[in-house]
């Protein structure tokens, strides 16, 4: 199954399962501060799961664009983005894990066909500090489960993320206890992080195997919480039971609730049988123009198309939901990721304006499934070539500031100028001049960064004084 199979399906198997299908939420929260972007598909659903009744009914599901900035750095590797789909369902205090967890396994398995062999999951071990128990029914439902499926169910007990680098998974094994930093959700992630107010609970997530082939030896030994590649999350069912009080201890909520996430993106390259998620229905077409563009091949330039593919898509979608780029909140977000897809292309060799010829490939991608993306293609367009055309010329001035210094040696601080005043970033510069023979102080950095303390107590100073503060610094 493509991605556009697996989501139409999966919110088909939930209908027939008596969920209603809501709407997506838009990128940007409404009335809702506390967040730059609806990062989850619970986001929008917050009262709901602390009690109060959902017009739709106690059974929902939909499949929630997000983003999640703080994912940028990570962009690049086989399975980060910015934006994802996140394939959601809730029961708002109707049917718990036994219905939860079979519905789930149900769908990878009957529906999209994903090798039972290959799925490992993970529960939550309890927090006696806390006072919360070890989610032992949620390990039971998946041993049934398993052993119904012919195949091993086998149940360790982890703790930590680093306890299982140094364990690894023993023959046999299947379900994965886990402590409050992996197995417990709320929106600040840990047990411990769990923000006043919110509504969280134990977690049990569901990892697909890719074979030892990708596990990177640094991260240690393989198991499904490592970050070492073989292993990769593809859903998460939180039992949304509790809610954290101002005394920051946990309460049980006169309710219970499933909050089920699934990536999409992921779920799609298991059923492709690939661990690389730019290489699905959603993101390769986006690749394969990337290669037309620049002549190059993905295979040399890996890193750089991934970025430049995933960012444009999530820029895309903040267009269509109405975010510019600026210099503040979602705009500098936006702003970012546009300016690094420029400098990631220009390095490729692409120097042409080439967004306008992105954009279509992925209002086309969607055009199905979120028709707004197509219906608003020509303004998105018009609002990111805005964004490409004026970086673009900052960019022309400073590489003509660059070629100027030749025969000359560029100090830290003439690289800091330049960024400071032209927004030209330092990265480029140094890439540039080693482009153009023009030489560069080999303690530029130390001395850029001496120079950017001095500005930063500058401007402190001009602060205090009421004078107006400068927006902050916006380079890609
Ligand atoms: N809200 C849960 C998550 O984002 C499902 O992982």
């Amino acid at each position: 199954m493509d991605a556009h199979e697996i989501r139409n399906s999966y919110l088909a198997f939930l209908e027939r399962n008596g969920h209603t299908v809501i709407p997506r939420a838009p990128l940007v929260p409404r009335g809702d501060a506390s967040t730059l972007f609806n990062g989850s598909g619970m986001q929008s659903l917050l009262p709901y799961l602390l009690g109060a009744e959902h017009p739709a009914g106690s059974r929902l599901v939909d499949s929630q664009p997000c983003v999640r900035a703080q994912d940028i750095d990570d962009v690049g590797d086989n399975r980060h983005t910015t934006f994802f789909e996140m394939l959601g369902n809730w029961s708002l205090g109707d049917y718990f894990k036994e219905t939860q967890i079979r519905q789930f396994l149900t769908f990878l398995v009957d529906i999209v066909g994903l090798d039972p062999e290959k799925i490992y999951v993970t529960c939550f071990m309890g927090d006696e500090a806390n006072g919360i128990p070890e989610d032992d029914e949620a390990a039971s439902i998946w041993q049934t489960l398993f052993a119904e499926r012919g195949v091993s169910n086998g149940i360790a007990r982890i703790g930590s993320q680093a306890d299982g680098d140094a364990r690894g998974v023993r023959p046999g094994e299947r379900i994965f206890f886990y402590d409050g930093g992996e197995n417990w959700w709320s929106r600040g992630g840990s047990l411990e992080g769990t923000p006043i107010g919110d509504p969280c609970g134990p977690d049990s997530e569901v990892f697909f195997d890719f074979g030892s082939e990708h596990q990177d030896p640094t991260f240690g030994l393989a198991h499904p919480a490592s970050d070492g590649g073989q292993f990769m999350e593809i859903g998460n069912q939180v039992f949304m039971q509790y809610r954290r009080l101002d005394d920051g201890s946990f309460e049980e909520l006169a309710r219970r609730n499933v909050d089920f996430g699934g990536g999409l993106e992921r779920i799609a390259a298991a059923s492709l049988g690939s661990d690389d998620v730019f290489r699905i229905s959603l993101l390769w077409p986006i690749i394969e123009c990337l290669q037309q563009l620049t002549g190059r091949r993905y295979e040399d330039e890996t890193a750089a198309m991934r970025i430049i593919a995933d960012h444009l898509r999530g820029a895309t979608f903040l267009a269509v939901d109405g975010v510019v780029p600026s210099n503040k909140e979602q705009g500098y977000v936006m702003r970012r990721l546009l300016r690094r897809a420029i400098r990631l292309a220009l390095s490729l060799g692409l120097t042409e304006n080439f967004f306008s010829v992105i954009v279509p490939v992925i209002a086309e991608l969607y055009a199905d499934d979120f028709p707004e993306v197509a219906a608003s293609r020509d303004e998105v367009i018009a609002v990111l070539v805005k964004e490409e055309k004026s970086f673009r010329r900052t960019l022309a001035a400073g590489l003509d500031m660059v070629a100027g210094y030749a025969g000359h040696v560029m100090s830290g601080r003439d690289v800091f100028r330049l960024s400071d005043t032209s927004g030209f970033p330092k990265e480029l510069t140094i890439e540039e001049a080693a482009r153009l023979g023009v030489e560069v102080a080999p303690d530029w950095a130390a001395e850029f960064d001496e120079a950017l303390q001095e500005q930063r107590v500058r401007s402190r100073g001009a602060t205090r004084l009421g004078a107006a503060g400068l927006p902050g610094g916006a380079q890609a």
